[in-house]
């Protein structure tokens, strides 16, 4: 996997096959795992078979547990969001939205991955935290996405830079600042927490990014779910053709046998729910080509959306994921009620999960009713 090489694209299906995503899309009929280099790592490409690696945890090995071990020492855990916490990340998410777009006229074109920055930032950080004074919360907020700006390179880097490497202590210096402020709120467990507000901005906002993309691309397909008010149908349907965290990975503790084959010891196993949801057994009976953008074919439809495992699963399944979809739901009744347009064709990247870049798009009213 690491010798085929990173390249990013337009984001049509039949570009999406290429580099990385290329090469597990391209072993969707294999029954897995699949071998993709001489001694790993194996992708498994079966329901079952990703169930089996994220949920049996004795087998199969969270690689860096950043959540638990904090540099500190401290093992708390990460536990899921309360009704509560959403409620108030959503009523902030929809505030900040408002305000985010005033300034995205009608005619300007705006980087969909830039106008959903603080939107998804102060909503998390509320959600996390809240409730917090307006000020502290932006202070958070701003600090995050300073700290996930700053991991941006030491991610992409195709070799780890070293520990005292600019890139490094640019990270390091802006992980610090985080902290420090959260420790300033009395906030328990500070790098825990650190970590769980960059986990819950990034994603988002390259979801939200996509959503939106999707609509502009996709404009019959929009018009159809706007007219049938279809918003958490389009939001499912974001987040099965473009997961951002379309593969996650897990270390074999010992040889496993899965259910078409084995893994030996101390291997990489990867899952990709990009993979899963183009697979037509988990998609409603009769419904379009797993290849379209079709949101309409979760109205009414026979089998629920998410089995392909876009929020992960077990131990480490997203403990914001309801905050997440809230997010991306309210963010399509806004975009359905709407005309996005992208003004020039995104591409992907493929450097942290996936997400368009660029992501320009223009909005303005709907051709047959006036904006509100
Ligand atoms: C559309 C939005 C989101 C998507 C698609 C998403 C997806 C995921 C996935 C697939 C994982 C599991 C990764 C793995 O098993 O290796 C994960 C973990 C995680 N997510 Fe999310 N997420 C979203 C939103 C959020 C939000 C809003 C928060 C915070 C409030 C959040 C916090 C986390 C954390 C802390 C983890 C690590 C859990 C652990 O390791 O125990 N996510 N997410």
């Amino acid at each position: 996997m690491a010798s085929v090489p990173l390249r990013t694209d337009t984001t049509t299906d039949d570009t999406l096959a290429i580099g990385r995503l290329g090469a597990v899309l391209g072993l969707r009929d294999e029954p897995g795992p699949v071998a993709l280099g001489p001694r790993g790592p194996y992708l498994v490409t079966s329901v079952v078979d990703t169930r089996r690696v994220l949920t049996d945890s004795d087998a199969f090995l969270f690689p860096v547990d950043v959540t638990r071990r904090a540099t500190t020492g401290e093992h708390a855990m990460i536990t899921r969001l309360r009704p509560d916490q959403v409620a108030r990340g959503l009523a902030t998410f929809e505030h900040e939205l408002c305000r985010a777009v005033v300034a995205w006229a009608a005619d300007d074109a705006a980087d969909a991955m830039r106008v959903l920055r603080e939107p998804v930032a102060r909503s998390t950080t509320d959600a996390v935290l809240g409730p917090l004074e307006p000020a502290d919360r932006d202070r958070v907020a701003d600090l995050v996405l300073a700290w996930i700006d700053a991991l941006a390179p030491v991610i992409a880097a195709a070799r780890p830079p070293r520990r005292w490497s600019g890139t490094r202590r640019a990270e390091r210096a802006a992980r610090v600042d985080l902290e420090r402020a959260l420790a300033d709120l009395r906030v328990d467990a500070p790098t825990v927490s650190a970590v769980e507000l960059a986990a819950g901005v990034q994603v988002p906002i390259a979801a939200g990014a996509w959503l939106l993309v999707l609509l502009a691309e996709n404009p019959a397909a929009a018009a159809e779910a706007a007219r049938r008010g279809l918003a958490t149908e389009t939001a499912w349907e974001t987040l099965r053709l473009r997961p951002p965290t379309w593969v996650t990975a897990r270390m074999t503790a010992r040889e496993v046998a899965l259910e078409h084959g084995t893994v030996p010891a101390h291997a990489v196993v990867l899952v990709s729910p990009l993979l899963l949801g183009r697979g037509p057994d988990l998609l409603p009976t009769g419904s379009a080509d797993p290849s379209l953008f079709d949101p309409a074919r979760w109205d009414g439809a026979d089998v629920r959306p998410g089995a392909w495992l876009p929020f992960g699963a077990g131990h480490h399944a997203c403990p914001g994921r309801s905050l997440g979809l809230a997010q991306l739901t309210a963010l399509a009744r806004w975009g359905l009620d709407r005309q996005v347009v992208l003004t020039q064709p995104a591409r992907i990247d493929q450097t942290r999960g996936i997400f368009p870049s660029p992501a320009l798009l223009r909005c303005g009213a709907l051709p047959s009713s006036p904006e509100e």
